[in-house]
């Protein structure tokens, strides 16, 4: 119990893709403790469904602080816990230089559409509104862009003529839930590499092309 590694979400509202994650480590299926989830917005309902599964969750709200005063306060609570990875689901600002240098590589979001495509909020009526015949969601490592940093894992999801905005967020939903477990246990397993914007996923030994 003790030696799992411990991992920090960070939301602002529903929270199903932060219940995968908690479920995921209940399953056993990631070898990792969610130690703490975090809410910038006070009554986001993925607090209580932190709490139903033993989670502690705290609320640190932004308003009247500035981005960095806010961030410190997040940052402290995550170290205290000895969290190694942080898991955005949700969380509705952009981190700053300062969070991110307290986490290098050790932060993940996930999007509801297949990036660079429709970064940015609503990202299922973008997709839609677009025409796009196939969406998606993407989970990256994060930088001080919006929807930005190198890619680690995609789905794929067809988009039907009867589609509305709803439809195809619950479509792309599901598969955010598993996309998201699965991305986590590679980042977890330290089994990848960057270079440059490329995710290379199970060469972090020097070795060439795996056979
Ligand atoms: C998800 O669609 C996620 O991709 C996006 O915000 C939504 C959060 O949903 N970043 P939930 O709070 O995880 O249910």
């Amino acid at each position: 119990m003790g030696d799992k590694k411990k991992i920090g979400i960070l939301i602002s509202g529903r929270g199903s893709n932060m219940l995968a994650l908690i479920e995921a480590t209940e399953r056993g299926e990631l070898e990792a403790e969610v130690a703490v989830v975090i809410s910038n917005v006070e009554g986001a309902p993925g607090l209580e469904k932190a709490r139903a599964h033993g989670v502690e969750a705290l609320v640190i709200s932004h308003k009247g602080l500035s981005r960095e005063e806010h961030e410190r306060l997040i940052v402290a609570e995550l170290k205290r816990r000895q969290v190694e990875l942080v898991c955005l689901a949700g969380y509705m600002r952009l981190l700053s230089p300062y969070f991110l240098s307290e986490f290098p590589g050790r932060v993940l979001n996930i999007h509801p559409s297949l990036l660079p495509a429709f970064p940015g909020l609503e990202a299922q009526r973008q997709a839609l509104e677009y025409g796009v015949k196939f969406s998606g969601c993407t989970v990256h490592f994060v930088d001080e862009k919006m929807d930005h940093g190198p890619i680690i894992l995609q789905a794929v999801v067809p988009v039907y003529d009867d589609d509305t905005v709803e439809t195809l967020s619950a479509r792309i939903l599901a598969e955010e839930h598993r996309l998201y477990v699965r991305a986590v246990a590679i980042v977890l397993s330290g089994n990848y590499r960057i270079e440059g914007r490329r995710v290379l996923i199970g060469r972090s030994r020097e070795a060439g092309h795996p056979a």
